[in-house]
């Protein structure tokens, strides 16, 4: 592909439904972006806990991951991304703050290579209406999850893949999910939900 045909797919694919395409991934950064949903906002709805071992599906550049690995100075953070490039984005700037328990997992888009009963929480964030195949996915979450442990959904405003409250609700609760707690609003919201 021509070099101007290449920046207007990379730029069609930022505007429109699908996978984010990685060559954008230093607008996840601008923080601005606190303004819908701070990292130490996030950490608060995760209940998080410095021992918990934690799964990041979709962290991008890392935005949230910096933050949530800080708190987990006893535990492990794992990032999960469909796009090794965003994983590589994400091990620079953690690597940068010499945080040591962040370990990394290219997906292949359908089920997870992890033990059941794994982690204590699976959270995303302006990801899952990325996600292609949604119900083997919440399938897999359930499985890997500990039981009593938390899957939490973020969406935030302006994300074009971005689903409602109740179409999150509808597809956790078709996977065995509980609801749990819902935090904002319909525009900016994180669900909880337990298994
Ligand atoms: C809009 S970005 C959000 C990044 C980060 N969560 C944030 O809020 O800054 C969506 C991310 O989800 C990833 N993604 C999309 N589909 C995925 C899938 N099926 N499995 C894992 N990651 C996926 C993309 O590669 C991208 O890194």
């Amino acid at each position: 592909m021509k070099p101007e045909n290449q920046t207007t797919d990379v730029i069609r694919r930022f505007v429109s439904k699908g996978v984010f395409p990685y060559q954008m991934a230093f607008t996840l950064l601008i923080p601005v972006r606190n303004l819908y949903m701070s990292p130490e906002k996030l950490s608060k709805r995760l209940e998080l806990k410095e021992d918990l071992k934690v799964l990041e599906v979709g962290p991008g550049p890392g935005y949230y991951s910096i933050k949530m690995a800080k708190i987990l100075n006893k535990g492990k953070l794992v990032l999960a991304d469909i796009q090794q490039k965003m994983l590589d984005y994400a091990k620079k700037r953690i690597d940068k703050r010499k945080l040591t328990n962040v370990e990394y997992y290219l997906c292949d888009g359908t089920s997870f290579n992890f033990d059941d009963n794994t982690y204590d929480r699976i959270f995303m964030v302006t990801v899952i209406g990325e996600v292609e195949n949604k119900d083997e996915y919440l399938n897999e979450f359930y499985r890997i999850l500990k039981e009593g442990g938390l899957l939490s959904v973020s969406e935030l405003a302006g994300d074009s893949d971005k689903l409602t409250i109740e179409e999150v609700k509808y597809l956790a609760e078709k996977h065995k999910f509980k609801f749990y707690k819902l935090y904002g609003n319909k525009r900016n919201y994180t669900i909880n939900f337990i298994k």
